[in-house]
């Protein structure tokens, strides 16, 4: 039986699927450049892009060439042999990242379980140097790091842990750009401060330079890892390869993941020599991490956002989305603030039942974006739109704006957000 209308289809998923999403009504059946197109015919600008994968776009030659050449040649070995694209790949990695070691995986998650698990084992190692460091982390408030059982600790939000308790022990979360608060956390207890430099999921908020030196300094004085999750900020999202080279810091270990292969999954988590001894043959591992399908995509995306000078573009034409979305600000009152770096971007709005007016409106006008930590209106888009398309999603939000201008704020804030 082959359901292929959007309401077979929705009665057929609530029967047969875990109810993890509530999904949008909405089924798309091929995408080209910066465009989705559903069972209809009809076409959507996408500014969300898989929430932050397509960086490419849909339907880019330098992916499907990579990956149908890659899929005739090998899709899979195991980490039991060699193949080449592995250290081509890290190679590329280790270049844009400016850490050593490279560990692959295939989800951001698992990128994020393998940078907690290095940072139990340096903590380990140091121990058996004759150091003391602990096994407690540091994350933040409004964070999102993955949903593993370990990672899962690491996320803020009661909803994605407390149904899953017990979780791991010693995960104390602090607001981020709290100062005091960090130096209060800290002591040798602990093996890993974990930080978003701009939170994507707790609604686009980027960390302060002094938050980030000073969380440097204390990991550096006990050996503690300073590991920042770039999963949703990294691969050029922010107008550089990863947010942290905003600033003038170098952690112990980062993760990636979402664009890296441009949407076929995989995960990678880097680290620096130091933090690198604490793993052995044997200690971690993953069937599939690193096959060289994904591989061959991944090396793809990072060339091709070289080639056509991406960062450069991410860079204009997200200064150009902000600096609009500001003028837009100074127009309605119901914009609380616009947050963001290169096309990572939220409009922060004081009401949650507007943003999500909004929200479906927007995908009404057949322009796609999304809603997070309730208030929060989020643009992930392709690194491929243009200002014609800022254009056009500023216009549409302008009217929508000026159309429900009597609802500024809301009192009840209850609905949950998307992710
Ligand atoms: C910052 C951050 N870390 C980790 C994850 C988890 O990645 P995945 O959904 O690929 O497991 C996400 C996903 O949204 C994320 O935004």
């Amino acid at each position: 039986m082959s359901h292929t209308n959007l309401a077979e289809l929705q009665a057929a998923e609530s029967r047969l699927m875990l109810q993890t999403y509530a999904r949008y009504p909405m089924m798309f059946v091929s995408g080209e450049g910066v465009y989705l197109r559903d069972e209809q015919g009809s076409d959507y600008l996408d500014l969300l892009s898989g929430i932050g994968v397509s960086a490419l776009g849909y339907n880019h030659p330098a992916i499907t060439r990579a990956l149908t050449e890659q899929a005739q040649q090998l899709i899979h070995t195991s980490n039991l042999f060699y193949h080449r694209g592995t250290t081509e790949l890290a190679l590329r990695l280790t270049e844009i990242t400016g850490l050593d070691r490279v560990f692959l995986c295939n989800s951001g998650t698992e990128a994020w379980e393998a940078a907690m698990k290095l940072a139990r084992a340096n903590a380990a190692l140091l121990n058996s140097e004759g150091r003391h460091l602990g096994t407690k982390f540091i994350a933040m408030v409004s964070s999102f790091h993955g949903r593993t059982m370990g990672s899962v600790s690491t996320p803020h939000k009661a909803l994605y842990r407390e149904p899953f308790a017990p979780l791991i022990p010693g995960v104390e979360f602090i607001a981020m750009n709290d100062v005091a608060a960090l130096r209060a956390a800290f002591s040798d207890e602990v093996c890993g401060i974990a930080i978003e430099c701009l939170q994507g999921e707790g609604g686009i908020n980027p960390v302060s330079e002094e938050f980030l030196t000073v969380a440097r300094e204390l990991c550096d004085a006990t050996g503690a890892l300073l590991i920042l999750d770039e999963i949703q900020s990294g691969m050029g999202r922010t107008g550089k390869w990863c947010a942290y080279q905003h600033y003038a810091v170098r952690p112990d270990v980062t993760t990636l993941a979402k664009p890296l292969a441009g949407g076929v999954p995989i995960g990678a988590m880097l680290c620096t020599d130091a933090a690198a001894r604490a793993i052995t043959p044997g200690m971690h591992g993953t069937t599939f991490g690193g096959n060289p399908l994904a591989v061959a995509v991944a090396i793809a995306v990072i060339d091709e956002i070289k080639r056509a000078n991406l960062l450069d573009h991410v860079n204009e034409v997200g200064g150009y989305f902000h600096a609009q979305l500001l003028a837009l600000q100074s127009k309605h009152e119901a914009i609380k603030q616009v947050r963001g770096l290169g096309l990572m971007i939220g409009i922060e709005l004081h009401s949650a039942d507007l943003a999500k007016t909004i929200l479906g409106e927007m995908q009404q006008r057949r322009i796609l974006l999304n809603r997070t930590h309730e208030t929060v209106l989020r643009f992930l888009p392709p690194y491929l739109i243009t200002r014609e398309h800022v254009d056009q999603t500023l216009s549409a939000l302008d009217e929508l704006l000026t159309q429900h201008s009597s609802v500024i704020t809301d009192a009840h804030q209850t609905l949950a957000p998307r992710t």
